[in-house]
């Protein structure tokens, strides 16, 4: 089994290791990249002196069992499908071994790191040094680097190392090499003016038969999608244990009174109800700062879920970077923020819908998979996690490789392309709908085809035959899993209603319709769906299939939208009604 091999191999290098004391200046790179990431610029050496608190992910024990255990427990026909792990034994598998935390104590040891300085938590040590500190630790030159379209600063290096003898014990360092930020991510939505209406919006009278009005083509309203997916009438009743959580990580915030007033336009029963924001890691509430992304996040999932509890997590960032504070800057990025405060929570909300990414190629490969297995983790406690596949097809831009080769490529979107997150792409119009021609979509370059989603996945790459071949890589996760619509949101943003697309728009709809899935289960006495990725690939007739319209980006025409899986709309949108009979 599985577990044996890691133990011998375990013992085996013991055995080899012994007689050498490791070496703690014998540095072997972990990651850099050919030149300063697209859209950062340098300023100036970071300060010497300049503390800060460096971040040391520990190889996870046992986390190839953690992933076969999900796989598992997701997989419907598997005896032990629906048996979340609890937060101790996720713990228990996730502990580094014993060896790894000797080797990384002796390594901070050798550098006059003590005890007052280093703060444990299973798998991560968070450890306070100077940046002359880190420097040496790490082999590396820490910079400050300043992001014009944020106007974000922050410290980092082109390339970090770590001693040879710690590379099997440590998964990532950071901050180190990645660059992105809380002001500098992108959110995957965007105003579109051209469709802003100049009224309240009237309801066509035909929706109570069921069919999708024509407006729907043009104006999103909670009514088109609880018509178009089947979740019309649908009452939930397991509001004391569901819950469904929006993560945001933009300076702007879900605002109460634009929900009012959302709810006496689209949802009158609703009028009253309101959702809870939790503040993460210095994550602000300014309620004078509503937030197209925020609010149209927040509006759609209450809407849609309706009385199911609602949480808006708000994570801050580091604050600007001020090069003569005392104070130990907090550099943290935003994914391990929200991640290791929410794994510090006694409940877990069962669904988390989360609407921004950043291209593939800008993520360390190191600090992508630790991320991604956390997501794992969620996943393995009983949350489903749907991201949004991004809203440049196939990539946007020059699409040009950042590995010093400039060689264009498609651009996949992360945490979009991690394989143990639901990635949701966008529609457009009704009866029938149509991939929208932004849908993110296409194949990781860092992570694997998923054994799930292989029998949906090689006929359409079949079919595609040479197309756009050279452009992707045919062995990566393919993405997006599923769609909604993604365009003309009506959402209230500072008391006026505008349309938003993006498939930002896509991601809370379809987390609002599994949300009201997981309250049917957990009404039956069933556990919440968690991980659907391997449910949902065995349960294509639950969905919607697009077969039309396409995602083009990078000079190319992209991918089309066919018959079965496509790289636009995935398996296609969901069926409320159908899916409920097949759960
Ligand atoms: C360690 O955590 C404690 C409690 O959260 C905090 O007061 C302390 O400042 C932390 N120390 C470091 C070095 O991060
Ligand atoms: C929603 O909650 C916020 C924060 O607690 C509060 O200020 C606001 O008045 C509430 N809105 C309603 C309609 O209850
Ligand atoms: C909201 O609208 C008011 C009045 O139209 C305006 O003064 C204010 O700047 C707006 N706030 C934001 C954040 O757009
Ligand atoms: C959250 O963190 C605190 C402080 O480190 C710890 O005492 C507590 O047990 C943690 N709670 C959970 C649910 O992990």
């Amino acid at each position: 089994m599985f577990w044996s091999a890691t133990l011998l191999l375990t013992v085996v290098h013991l055995c080899l290791a012994k007689p050498l004391a490791p070496r703690w200046d014998n540095l072997a790179e972990k990651h850099s990249w050919a030149d300063i990431p697209r859209g950062w610029e340098y300023l100036s050496p970071a300060p010497a002196d300049m503390v800060f608190d460096l971040r040391v992910g520990l190889k996870q024990g046992k986390i190839e069992d953690l992933i076969e255990n999900l796989m598992e427990t997701s997989d419907p026909n598997h005896e032990r499908y629906g048996k979340h792990l609890s937060q101790a034994e996720v713990d228990t598998l996730i502990a580094p071994h014993p060896e790894s935390v000797n080797a990384v104590e002796s390594w901070l040891d050798y550098h006059g790191i003590g005890a007052q300085h280093t703060n444990w938590s299973n798998d991560w040590v968070i450890v306070r040094v100077t940046v002359a500190q880190a420097e040496r630790m790490l082999g590396a030159k820490y910079n400050v680097y300043h992001h014009s379209a944020s106007s974000e600063r922050v410290v980092r290096t082109l390339s970090y190392s770590l001693p040879r003898d710690l590379h099997s014990r440590v998964d990532v360092v950071a901050p180190t090499t990645y660059f992105a930020t809380v002001r500098s991510m992108r959110a995957t939505s965007f105003l579109q003016p051209n469709l802003k209406l100049t009224e309240g919006v009237s309801q066509a009278t035909d929706i109570s038969n069921g069919r999708v009005p024509a407006s729907c083509g043009t104006k999103i309203t909670l009514e088109c999608l609880h018509t178009l997916y089947n979740t019309k009438g649908y009452v939930p009743t397991s509001t004391a244990t569901n819950k469904i959580g929006v993560a945001g990580y933009l300076d702007e915030f879900a605002n109460y009174a634009d929900l009012e007033i959302f709810f006496q336009k689209f949802r009158k029963d609703a009028v009253g109800s309101n959702f809870t924001t939790i503040q993460v890691n210095g994550g602000g509430n300014d309620q004078n700062k509503p937030g197209v992304e925020a609010n149209l996040d927040i509006q759609y999932t209450t809407g849609i879920t309706f009385p199911t509890p609602n949480i808006y997590y708000s994570t801050g960032g580091s604050p600007p970077f001020k090069p003569d504070s005392q104070t130990p800057t907090n550099t943290n990025e935003p994914y391990l923020d929200w991640l290791n405060f929410i794994f510090n929570q006694t409940t877990i909300p069962q669904v988390i819908s989360t609407s921004y990414g950043d291209d593939e190629q800008t993520v360390p490969r190191d600090y992508a998979i630790r991320v991604c297995n956390m997501f794992a983790r969620l996943g393995s406690m009983g949350t489903t996690v749907f991201f949004s596949s991004g809203d440049f097809g196939v990539g946007g831009g020059d699409c040009q490789a950042n590995d010093g080769t400039k060689q264009v490529r498609f651009q996949p979107s992360f945490p979009a392309s991690c394989p143990f997150v639901t990635t949701v792409g966008g529609t457009v119009k009704v009866n029938p709908e149509t991939a929208v021609d932004f849908s993110g979509g296409g194949f990781s370059n860092y992570f694997l085809q998923p054994p799930y989603q292989a029998k949906a996945v090689i006929p359409y790459l079949a079919n595609l035959k040479l197309k756009n071949a050279g452009l992707f890589n045919i062995a990566g996760r393919a993405y997006p899993d599923l769609a909604a619509q993604g365009a003309g949101f009506q959402v209230v943003v500072n008391k006026t209603v505008v349309s938003v697309g993006g498939t930002s728009a896509s991601a809370p709809a379809v987390a609002g319709v599994f949300t009201l899935l997981n309250d049917f289960r957990i009404a039956n006495g069933k556990p919440s769906l968690g991980f659907i990725n391997p449910l949902i690939y065995s349960r294509a007739s639950g969905f919607n299939d697009i077969v039309s319209g396409s995602n083009p980006g990078c000079g190319s025409e992209g991918f089309t939208a066919v018959e079965g899986w496509d790289p636009v709309t995935g398996l296609g949108t969901p069926d409320f009604l159908k899916l409920k009979e097949m759960l």
